[in-house]
């Protein structure tokens, strides 16, 4: 059983150092550490200043994606146990800009999210502002995107994402796979409005499918597979590659299409379900 754990933390405060340097702090360990509660620790012990953002505790907020030893991921729900090793390194999440020690600029994420309407867009605007009646939706309507609603906005898969690292236009695995939850919902008619952002650079087609953002997910989402996905429903609408003609402006959902036999099934999903 170890005594003491070593955080290496990677810190910076723009008020006063010209550049990020690191600083080691040894702490007591206790049986059902997290990375979370050793941050709390070294701030309680050694660095009163030090800078993360952390609210739920529970892995639901979000809020606590960094670096930890070389991998994204929450600090809440990463047992410091389970890292195996008497060091812990953390660093903000890469890909950002950062604010101060811990605590990246997640705002370009958040502003290419709202871009992509991540909300149900109804063509019928006065059952939308007076609605009459329920919008219902089957079992398997709901499969289509329950898991990517499961995303809490972390971050971690854009710091893992090779090429949002190399290419700041690129809109990156969370606003995309959040855009494809909602073309997948039954109940959306927002695509037409999604489009503009979707075809051009910042879109879908950059995507190289590593799989990295899927890995590095602390809520099983996979992201990688949606935007497999939204590239299959972009292409195959518009090369009217389904039994029925595409609506006019509106993306079909996947439930309304019927795949041509020739035509071969949507790809597996990236992480084990
Ligand atoms: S699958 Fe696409 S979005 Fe995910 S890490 Fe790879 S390039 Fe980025
Ligand atoms: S897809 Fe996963 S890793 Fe990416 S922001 Fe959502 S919860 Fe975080
Ligand atoms: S503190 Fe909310 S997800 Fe970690």
């Amino acid at each position: 059983m170890m005594k003491d754990v070593t955080y290496r933390i990677r810190l910076y405060d723009p008020n006063r150092d010209s550049e990020p340097h690191w600083e080691a702090f040894t702490i007591p360990y206790a049986a059902g550490m997290t990375v979370l509660d050793g941050l709390w620790k070294v701030k309680e012990l050694h660095a009163p200043g030090l800078a993360w953002r952390a609210s739920c505790r529970m892995g639901v907020c979000g809020s606590c994606g960094m670096l930890i030893n070389g991998r994204p991921g929450l600090a809440c729900n990463t047992q410091v146990a389970d890292l195996r090793s008497p060091t812990v390194t953390v660093a903000p999440l890469p890909n950002f800009a950062i604010i101060r020690d811990l605590v990246p600029d997640l705002m370009p994420m958040i502003e290419r999210h709202q871009q992509l309407r991540p909300y149900i867009v109804r063509d019928d605007v006065a059952e939308r502002e007076n609605p009459t009646a329920e919008f219902f939706q089957s079992a398997h309507e709901l499969e289509q995107y329950l898991q990517f609603s499961y995303c809490i906005k972390c971050g971690c898969c854009m710091a893992a994402c090779p090429t949002y690292a190399t290419d700041a236009a690129y809109s990156g695995p969370m606003p995309l796979a959040q855009a494809h939850r909602y073309n997948a919902d039954s109940r959306d008619g927002g695509f037409a409005e999604r489009k503009a952002v979707l075809a051009g650079e910042q879109g879908p087609w950059k995507c190289h499918y590593a799989g990295e953002c899927s890995r590095a997910c602390p809520k099983g989402v996979d992201p990688a597979r949606a935007i497999q996905l939204m590239k299959r429903q972009l292409v195959f609408a518009y090369l009217r590659l389904y039994a029925q003609p595409c609506p006019s402006k509106v993306l079909p959902k996947p439930t309304e299409m019927k795949r041509r036999p020739d035509v071969p099934e949507a790809p597996a999903p990236t992480i084990g379900t």
